[in-house]
């Protein structure tokens, strides 16, 4: 089954809501160049409301960058997934790696957002990928293989067939140091190896998208390779040039 191209701005903590209006005021002027491409920015929470506003109507989706596992409660700074929903959001990034190694997110807080993500609608996108110690040390694989098991742990079919799942290596992220086509084909094609175990044929439709300095220049050549469906883009994703250039790419 033919995979849906995706890509998708993670925009960190940039852009306050007057900053992403020229953003995505050019992003909206270009929606034809997004034919047969799904395209979501993921904006910090402030600007969701007012970024859903300005591409209503258009192909855009609009994403957060976290989701809290409970509906509402006692848990100052977090925002649920109900919350996300009310203001149109459709998309949720979950277990970025500057969550793990600034917030302290864990493979089990992974799976507890993804959980709620799910239940209330919300296509998850989870990061999973290695560090530059563990690549050198010879434990991609061993590190993907764990962050699967316990971020997915649970999920039937049916749920991770409404996922994303976003290989991002560490090394790679704001680094400028992109991993090549092939470095990246080898892990995707083991990810969904190890989905295919866990999941069965559902497998195969569930996109895998690669994150880590994905840039005008390299995006073709990474997303040509056969198990590469699209890109999680940050530092390029700010810049309306870069964004579509990534875009023409795919
Ligand atoms: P860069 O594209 O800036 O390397 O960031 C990648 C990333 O972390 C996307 O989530």
């Amino acid at each position: 089954m033919a995979r849906r191209t995706l890509i998708a701005g993670n925009w960190k903590m940039n852009l306050t809501v007057a900053e992403a209006q020229p953003l995505v005021a050019a992003l909206k002027a270009r929606t034809a160049a997004m034919a047969g491409v799904d395209v979501a920015v993921c904006p910090p929470f402030t600007s969701l409301a007012a970024v859903v506003a300005a591409t209503a109507g258009t192909p855009i989706q609009v994403g957060a960058q976290n989701v809290h596992w409970e509906q509402a409660g006692a848990f100052t700074g977090e925002v649920s997934a109900a919350m996300l929903r009310e203001v149109g959001v459709t998309c949720v990034i979950i277990g970025h790696s500057e969550r793990r190694q600034y917030f302290g997110e864990t493979d089990a807080t992974v799976n507890a957002r993804l959980r709620a993500a799910l239940g209330s609608g919300l296509m998850p996108i989870v990061c999973i990928g290695e560090t530059l110690r563990q690549r050198d040390a010879g434990e991609t694989e061993a590190v993907v293989r764990g962050q699967v098991a316990e971020g997915l742990a649970g999920l039937t079919p049916e749920q991770l067939g409404r996922s994303v799942i976003a290989y991002e290596p560490v090394w790679a992220i704001g680094t400028g140091r992109t991993a090549t086509p092939e470095q990246a084909q080898e892990v995707h094609r083991f990810l969904r190896g190890l989905l295919r175990d866990a999941f069965g044929g559902v497998a195969e439709e569930v996109r895998i998208l690669y994150g880590g300095s994905m840039k005008p220049g390299n995006a073709a050549s990474l997303l040509a390779q056969a198990d590469i469906d699209g890109g999680l883009i940050g530092g390029a994703s700010l810049k309306a040039e870069d964004f579509l250039g990534i875009i023409a790419g795919a």
